[in-house]
């Protein structure tokens, strides 16, 4: 198979999504020709070999990138590298199936795989809608819970509601849901934005962020004593599901940063938003696991954060959390490898332990590789598995 890999994109997980790309692109390359597509945040298309180092990444336009366009209406050459000249023509690239690495935004939400999908274009992980709903904290929160799922109460806030009565948007999360709560922008990734509250101030300050960045937020009781686990799971809608090992990630007591996500340890420090920081979270991944078995591979997953891998609690409660994210990923009706966020609640007690979804992550970073490696699926497999389900 030739395998193109789209990565990079508009959100602010671009360079999250680098280290996520070319961890995949490493492994592919054992069994498959791969193509870089990478996606500049201007909304750019690039190719070449020198994209599958993340060293290309630390100027932009890429270093060695040449443009290369998604072209819709023309299903026999989706993806062509426009000539420099009239006389040679384009060229199409020979790509069979795509890898979509863009987490978040254009990528999570279902628009790369709507485009792909009119272009006529196999790409592993299907279902758009289930894509879409799963970015959007509100929806996926709505239809979880539809489906017998336990969740956090929420509330929708609209930008356009802020901004017309903060003072009446303010009193009604006053009653509803008093402080502690966390705000979150509704459909970004990676934490960005995400503010727990203490006061009704706070619940202000954190809301003008969250419609900096986004036209919605959530607002949730903070989950007062809950620990965060985490599982994956590889499938489709009527297929057989894998399920993963269950993490517990390490961040601070009011839940994981973006900081502690990806800037933690390893090196990473110095900055979100430059090159400089997915070249530190390339080389700093390795390792970083507290207490657990690390992920391994191309590094031990996404980032630096620390991770406990199996979850330090009882195996009956990793199963229920195991059952719990295979529930999830029906309720979905999604395809693909996904991630479930848990918050648990008296976790001590595992029989009676509350278990309720934070969120889904529709492109979990690094595929949630380090979470099915335990499970006995390498990294090599559970691609193949991936780009299966793009071809079935
Ligand atoms: N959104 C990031 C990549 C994750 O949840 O893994
Ligand atoms: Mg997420």
């Amino acid at each position: 198979q030739t395998v193109g890999v789209v990565f990079g994109g508009p959100s602010v997980e671009h360079d999250v999504s680098i280290i996520t790309a070319q961890q995949a692109m490493a492994v592919l390359s054992e069994r498959h020709a791969v193509i870089p597509l990478y996606v500049g945040k201007d909304g750019r298309w690039w190719t070449g070999a020198e994209l599958r180092e993340v060293s290309a990444f630390t100027q932009s336009p890429p270093r060695g990138g040449r443009p290369v366009q998604l072209r819709l209406g023309s299903p026999d050459a989706p993806f062509v590298e426009p000539s420099t000249s009239r006389l040679r023509g384009d060229r199409a690239l020979p790509i069979g199936v795509v890898l979509n690495a863009i987490h978040g935004t254009g990528g999570e939400d279902g628009a790369l795989l709507g485009a792909l999908e009119l272009s006529g274009l196999p790409h592993a992980g299907r279902g758009v809608a289930a894509f879409a709903v799963g970015m959007d904290k509100h929806l996926a929160k709505t239809v979880l819970k539809e489906a017998g799922i336990d969740v956090l109460p929420h509330r929708r806030v609209e930008r356009g509601e802020w901004e017309g009565d903060r003072a009446a948007v303010l009193s009604a999360l006053a009653s509803d849901f008093p402080p502690p709560v966390v705000v979150k922008p509704a459909t970004l990734g990676s934490s960005i934005g995400v503010a727990r509250c203490d006061s009704a101030a706070e619940v202000e300050e954190a809301l003008e962020l969250a419609f900096e960045l986004d036209r919605q937020a959530v607002v949730e009781p903070f989950a007062t004593g809950a620990i965060e686990l985490n599982c994956a799971v590889l499938g489709r809608p009527g297929g057989e599901l894998r399920v993963s090992e269950v993490e517990r990630p390490l961040g601070s007591a009011d839940g994981l940063t973006f900081e502690d996500k990806y800037l933690s340890a390893g090196g990473a420090k110095g900055g979100s938003g430059g090159a400089k920081g997915v070249e530190g979270a390339a080389s700093g991944t390795k390792g970083t696991t507290a207490g657990g078995t690390k992920g391994g591979g191309a590094g031990s997953g996404m980032a630096s954060a620390d991770r406990i891998i199996p979850a330090d609690v009882a195996p009956e409660l990793r199963e229920r959390v195991r059952e719990e994210a295979a529930k999830a990923h029906r309720a979905l009706r999604v395809a693909g490898v996904v991630r479930y966020d848990f918050f648990v609640m008296g976790a001590d007690d595992p029989a009676s332990a509350r278990i309720v979804v934070n969120e889904p992550n529709t492109v979990p970073g690094s595929f949630a590789f380090y979470l099915f490696e335990p499970t006995g699926l390498p990294f090599a497999d559970l691609l193949d598995e991936l780009l299966a389900i793009g071809l079935a």
